[in-house]
């Protein structure tokens, strides 16, 4: 195989920072902060920790592990232990979803590239005028496209972990920045008490469903990112140590976002369940306000986007590590063509937020956009689906025994006590938890 088809890569840390570039990125800072205010705050934050440790966890290593045991893409992955029958759908499923959420996720990224510029150049255009604004929109669509294409093209090494290496450490300490500005605002401590102290009566099925989505969002779980990336991975290297590393790192983030985010949403007397527009509304006020607010915003957005970046590549990897390996496509081929799907998926998300009345309020689904449609349908169903049914493949399918020792390799004392609490969690826990949920949210089941 060619270096130019299929890479691996260079250092474990290269690695774990490139596997914590594609799980950090929008869906900590935007989407995090946006489904907790819109689902109750403390009680949904403390839902969303354990669906992260009790079912992510355990399906990032499974994850892990079935990529790097066949070093292929999802679909590859699955035919290489169940060469025929149904099974190889799952990975298909993962592809389109994947693609799915690019579509709108790079409407997001495009947003928090053209707010680096707003914020360095003080402009003052409001969110309704930026969002409704068609010709805007599709330039700052096409320019992030564009640039995730190019990582893309780069393969491997030359492109998602060079990025990955120089960024992402930054982002933290300018979030520490603004949580301590967030925290001097007059009535911050309501928003304190909003995103730390629970009320769990505002618990429906649904908001679990949408926390457990979250949890295989913000980790790129559930459609085979991780399945990808793992398959990039050399066999001495420890698969737990990497995982944990990158969920706890997550973790870290998403905190310090709300804890930016609703001490001022709080003292700036606005609504947390603004919705996707949370982030976009809040911080620009915050950085009009606070001391050096100019430069500490265009460097926020411009991490934001960097983080959306590499978080957006992984998503645009799993479609093109398909075609390549399983279509023979050449690498630049198969990105251009994942690329134009994904374009032409993003217009109607990008004309939701007012620019056409009829994708802002889908008369089919109670009124809410298309983009609002997409995010529950790919972000808060299809990733548990796909992590359920990647969960019932390596426990059922492939086996344990098959798995264990695939995880045992660069990490010799997983063999005991950790594997048999894996396997449980995997074989049962995580498919009758995440079936359950899904008939809690449909009102199926109640507790
Ligand atoms: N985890 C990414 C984020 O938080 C989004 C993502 C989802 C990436 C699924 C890959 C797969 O922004």
């Amino acid at each position: 195989m060619s270096t130019d088809t299929r890479g691996s890569w260079g250092s474990r840390f290269g690695f774990v920072l490139a596997a914590a570039g594609s799980a950090v990125g929008l869906g900590h800072i935007w989407r995090f902060p946006y489904v907790t205010g819109e689902n109750g705050g403390a009680a949904f934050v403390i839902l969303y920790i354990l669906c992260v440790f009790m079912i992510g966890v355990p399906i990032l290593f499974a994850e892990l592990s079935l990529g790097r045991h066949s070093h292929k893409n999802p679909v590859g992955a699955i035919k290489a232990i169940a060469p025929t029958g149904v099974w190889k759908y799952l990975g298909y499923l993962g592809v389109a979803t994947g693609l799915f959420i690019l579509s709108y996720y790079t409407l997001i990224a495009g947003w928090t590239f053209g707010y680096i510029f707003k914020t360095l150049f003080q402009n003052p255009i409001t969110f309704t005028e930026f969002s409704t604004n068609a010709p805007l929109n599709a330039f700052l669509y096409i320019i992030f496209l564009l640039m995730s294409i190019g990582v893309v093209y780069g393969g491997v090494q030359g492109g998602i972990e060079r990025w990955s290496k120089i960024l992402m450490p930054i982002l933290p300490v300018i979030l520490l920045f603004i949580i301590i500005y967030s925290l001097t605002l007059e009535g911050a401590m309501e928003g304190v008490r909003f995103y730390l102290r629970p009320d769990f009566s505002v618990i429906t099925g649904e908001t679990v469903m949408i926390a457990l989505g979250q949890a295989f969002f913000a980790n790129s779980l559930g459609m085979g990112a991780m399945i990808t990336y793992g398959s990039y991975l050399n066999k001495n290297e420890n698969i737990i140590a990497a995982g944990t590393i990158v969920v706890i790192f997550g973790i870290f983030i998403s905190f310090l976002a709300g804890f930016a985010i609703f001490p001022a949403v709080f003292a700036m007397g606005q609504s947390p369940a603004a919705g996707p527009e949370l982030v976009f509304v809040i911080l620009p006020t915050i950085f009009e306000l606070m001391p050096g607010g100019i430069l500490i915003g265009t460097l926020f957005f411009l991490l934001l986007a960097i983080a959306a970046l590499t978080s957006a590549i992984s998503l645009l990897e799993v479609p093109v590590s398909f075609l390549i390996d399983e279509r023979k496509m050449r690498r630049k081929v198969a990105t251009w063509l994942v690329g134009g799907i994904t374009l032409l998926f993003g217009i109607p998300s990008a004309l939701s937020f007012g620019a056409s009345d009829f994708f802002s309020n889908l008369p089919f689904w109670s009124g809410q956009s298309f983009f609002g449609m997409m995010d529950y349908i790919f972000g808060s169903i299809a990733l548990p689906l796909g992590g359920m049914l990647f969960s019932i493949f390596v426990a059922w399918r492939w086996g344990l025994i098959g798995a264990n020792k695939e995880i045992s390799l660069g990490n010799a004392s997983f063999l005991g006590i950790q594997s048999t609490v894996w396997g449980v969690i995997i074989k049962y826990i995580c498919p009758i938890v995440i079936f359950g949920v899904f008939l809690y949210s449909t009102g199926i089941i109640s507790l």
